[in-house]
């Protein structure tokens, strides 16, 4: 496997497009993958509560994401299922190959045991697994205080936005250098 360094990736402005194509490819096969996972509903975001929610859209979410992640050295994979089983299979493949992950497990977070148990299986492979929301469930409705994922996670972060996503990235960034 090739590695391909900043200072080169940015000198490759000046080369064909197939050249430069390739370079980036390898660039990315040389980041850490990390699985952005969004649980059900988070599809919506932009027209679902933009009172709580904001007003972008997931599609603005998948390349904020994938920027901060570029800006990290971490290849980020945007992620997001309506459906229980799809998002435990997602956290048996992050168990697996060992992809840290920053899970919105949206209203997953407040009954799934099965998700929980997938996640914590993520924390025992030895990759952080943090936990993120947009909104701050612990001032809304009562039954959004109670996380079951929380316990299993390696951290959370609520209630700052999107960027709460960046500062996960971040923490994933700082755990993978230690
Ligand atoms: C959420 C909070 C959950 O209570 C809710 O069910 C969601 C989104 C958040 O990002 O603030 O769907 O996880």
């Amino acid at each position: 496997m090739r590695c391909v360094t900043r200072a080169a990736y940015r000198k490759s402005e000046n080369l064909h497009e197939s050249s430069r194509k390739e370079m980036s490819e390898n660039m990315s096969e040389n980041m850490r993958k990390v699985f952005v996972v969004n649980g059900p509903n988070l599809g919506r975001l932009g027209v679902r509560q933009p009172d709580v929610y904001g007003k972008q859209d997931f599609q603005a979410l998948r390349e904020s994401c994938r920027e901060w992640g570029r800006q990290l050295n971490l290849n980020v994979e945007v992620l997001q299922s309506d459906d229980e089983a799809e998002t435990i299979g997602i956290m048996h493949k992050a168990a697996d190959e060992k992809i840290p992950v920053v899970l919105n497990p949206a209203a997953f977070t407040h009954y799934s045991y099965a998700l929980s148990d997938a996640a914590h299986m993520v924390s025992d492979a030895g990759v952080p697994l943090m936990e993120v929301h947009i909104s701050n469930p612990a001032a809304r409705e009562s039954f959004r205080k109670h996380s079951v994922i929380s316990p299993v996670a390696t951290g959370t972060i609520a209630g700052l936005g999107f960027y709460g996503y960046r500062l996960a990235l971040q923490a994933v960034a700082h755990i993978l250098e230690k």
